[in-house]
């Protein structure tokens, strides 16, 4: 099969001076000056209502960006008819033609809508100009492209024998009913993946974003229509969760949902399926990334600059908010006195504010659910005789959801911040006799409820086999001598287990997979 070889698409840099941020900073102001009202798109209408959200943006939360309209039950019901009444045309489809699509979705995002894009993403979700490049821009262009490529191979596969007289045969069939997308604020190229990959393998779906990713979501659906994506393909709308649910999961034509959200979401979902399963035509496909509780692990012989690098950017990038985060670490004692002391020059380096100024690195959290969440452990740790505040502890949400990356040291491995998921700029540490290595890892391993991503720092190759083997369980994605962020499409299919989800890896094969029920065909001659 013959489709344009995928490679990871350049990140571009957005130096002062250079044409690039020009072009930023002008569809910051575009998007600023803009006053959206941002429908609904169900079937081929984009749809109103009166009742409508407001899009603010998170480091700067009296200015109302936006407005988007929110749907009611009726909504849902007709987003699930406009996806069924897509659906017979879109399955008879030519996968190339499909693949045509969403390769041209991939190169206008690359090409006329990168800085819109991204500018949506730095707005509505405050991420920084080179995080939006990243998480926004780049990773959907790869998904995209390499989803394109993975799905190629996945119809080429074919039984390797059929003796004399007989043809056996695979067909990969869509799923018999449609396809829930539910997406996370935190990246816009995840918002992106979800509906498209499902849709691309000729499935249709009902995609909800979160609240707090509308602005981009919607700059996404706009590209997809313009890319051709028919209508009723994708339905986007804005709902209330639990009531988008008791339309959804009582439908006898739902197929499946791509999730990306809370473990506790998740789990509900999922136990709503299963009561209602005697309802449904098919088993539906059950593909959830949720929480997270991301370790590095630095061992008494690593390179002490590279792991105070790897620890200040896997935890605070992003405020804390990738799922991917690092927000526990296990220092060995002989050097912690210098990881810490490079830790606390590179945090002093890091300027916090608005998004639309370049120099911060730091912005806020995503609205203030978070923010008071993530001051409650921070006011718990400050009182607590067993932590040490080393860095941060101050926030301020008068203009923004500001919270300062802060690192806790405890002297407690099982303190509730070493095993609770804050999703958000605060970092615990616990510092290991070096001689502990061994029971350190077995600690790790007890406290991975959640096992999405983890690193192990150490020049000492026994150590790092001996660290990959014992927290075999405990990350979907294992870094040795990195930072446990920054997954590229292509390159680290990306996914945990136990309570971080059903590890069916973004971007791969695994996960387009899922959303395909293939039919096997004998015929004797
Ligand atoms: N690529 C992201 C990360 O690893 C996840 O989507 O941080």
């Amino acid at each position: 099969f013959n489709v344009p070889e995928p490679v990871n698409e350049p990140i571009l840099s957005y130096a002062p001076g250079t044409k690039e941020r020009a072009a930023l900073k002008a569809a910051l102001a575009e998007a600023r000056a803009t006053q959206l009202d941002i429908p609904m798109y169900i079937g081929s209408e984009k749809v109103y209502t009166d009742n409508k959200g407001t899009v603010v943006p998170p480091h700067d939360h009296q200015h109302v960006l936006a407005t988007y309209n929110i749907g009611s039950k009726q909504h849902i019901e007709q987003a699930i008819d406009a996806a069924l009444a897509a659906k017979s045309a879109w399955e008879k489809m030519s996968w190339e033609n499909r693949a045509a699509i969403f390769l041209k979705a991939a190169d206008l995002i690359a090409g006329k809508y990168r800085y819109k894009l991204n500018a949506a993403t730095m707005l509505g979700q405050s991420k920084n100009a080179y995080q939006a490049e990243i998480d926004s821009a780049c990773e959907i262009i790869d998904f995209l492209r390499f989803n394109v490529s993975y799905m190629s191979e996945i119809y080429s596969q074919q039984p390797p024998v059929s003796p004399r007289g007989s043809w056996n045969r695979v067909e990969q069939r869509p799923l018999e009913g449609f396809v829930f997308a539910l997406t996370p604020f935190n990246f816009t190229a995840i918002a992106g993946n979800l509906p498209s990959c499902v849709a691309m393998m000729g499935n249709v779906v009902v995609w909800k974003p979160a609240d707090t990713q509308v602005y981009a979501a919607n700059v996404l659906m706009e590209i997809f229509r313009e890319a051709g994506v028919p209508d009723g393909v994708i339905n986007l709308i804005y709902v209330d969760g639990p009531e988008a649910g008791s339309v959804i999961f009582n439908h006898p034509d739902f197929a499946g949902i791509h999730f990306t959200g809370s473990t506790a979401v998740f789990q509900e979902i999922w136990k709503t399926i299963g009561t209602n399963i005697h309802k449904y035509k098919t088993y539906p496909r059950i593909v959830g990334e949720t929480g997270g509780k991301d370790f590095i692990l630095v061992h008494q012989s690593a390179d002490i600059a590279a792991a105070a690098t790897a620890i200040v950017r896997g935890a605070f990038e992003y405020q804390g908010q990738k799922c991917s985060a690092a927000s526990r670490v296990y220092v060995a004692e002989s050097i912690w006195p210098q990881v810490k002391e490079l830790m606390l020059k590179d945090l002093s380096t890091m300027k916090m504010g608005p998004t639309e100024d370049f120099s911060n690195f730091i912005n806020a959290v995503i609205n203030e659910r978070s923010f008071d969440k993530l001051a409650r452990y921070i006011d718990a740790a400050k009182t607590d005789a067993g932590v040490e505040v080393i860095a941060g502890g101050n926030y301020d949400k008068s203009v923004g959801y500001f919270v300062e990356p802060t690192v806790l040291v405890v002297q407690d491995p099982k303190y509730t911040t070493m095993c609770e998921e804050l999703f958000g700029p605060v970092l615990t540490v616990y510092v290991y006799a070096d001689a502990e290595f061994e029971s350190i890892l077995k600690v790790i391993d007890e406290t991975s409820v959640y096992a999405l991503t983890g690193a192990v720092l150490s020049q000492d190759r026994y150590a790092v086999e001996q660290a990959t083997y014992a927290l075999r369980n405990a990350a979907g994605n294992f870094y040795i001598n990195d930072k446990c962020t920054g997954a590229v499409v292509g390159q680290q299919p990306f996914g945990g287990a136990r309570g971080s989800g059903t590890n069916d890896k973004a971007g791969s094969m695994i996960n387009l997979l899922r959303w395909v029920s293939p039919r096997t065909i004998k015929e004797t001659f």
